[in-house]
């Protein structure tokens, strides 16, 4: 049996044509969020793979700083949720799916207000956790809007590999 946490990430990546982008410190992961930024379309819900510690905190912060967040970014790992609001009632959600239970929980806690935000960015850490939600028993994407898979290996110390869909590597300034 295929493991279900391994599952979602190939499903999403299999499923998206991936560019690897290598990142060599922390200012390159923050950079490349913030290029990434102005091409993600509202109602997008980007998918942040990767194990604890590589960097995909980071890489939200810089999408948040790219969609023109000025106040600090801190991890939502503790909250579950931070939300940003940003001009003409938009809004960015950052969400860390670590310590949800499963999808029940995340249903409970009300997930489903930011799977379903036509006027919001919605980042998810540990998307594995509410599979569930995010495909149905076909491997279908139950998002109604753009899904965005990104997975962030990490390499060395400070070296990330971050795999995300080409149409956005291709779009970046
Ligand atoms: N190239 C890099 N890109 C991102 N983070 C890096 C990089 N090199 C080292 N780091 C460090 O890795 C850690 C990533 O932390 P964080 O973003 O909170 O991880 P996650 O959210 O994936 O658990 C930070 O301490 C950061 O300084
Ligand atoms: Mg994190």
């Amino acid at each position: 049996m295929i493991h279900p946490m391994a599952m979602t990430t190939s499903h999403f990546t299999q499923i998206t044509e991936c560019d690897n982008v290598l990142s060599a410190d922390v200012g390159f992961t923050t950079d490349l969020g913030e290029r990434i930024a102005p091409n993600l379309a509202w109602g997008t819900v980007v998918l942040l793979f990767g194990e604890l510690g590589t960097g995909k905190t980071v890489l939200s912060r810089g999408i948040a700083r790219g969609l023109g967040v000025s106040e600090p970014v801190t991890s939502p790992s503790f909250t579950v949720v931070q939300e940003y609001p940003l001009p003409e009632n938009h809004w960015l959600y950052h969400l860390d799916m670590y310590r949800i239970g499963d999808e029940e929980d995340a249903l409970s806690f009300g997930i489903d207000d930011y799977l379903y935000c036509h006027n919001a960015v919605t980042l998810i850490e540990w998307p594995e956790r509410i599979e569930g939600l995010l495909l149905d028993t076909q491997g279908q994407s139950l998002v109604e809007h753009q899904t965005v898979p990104i997975y962030i290996e990490h390499m060395t110390e400070n070296t990330r590999r971050i795999s995300m869909p080409r149409h956005l590597v291709l779009r970046m300034s």
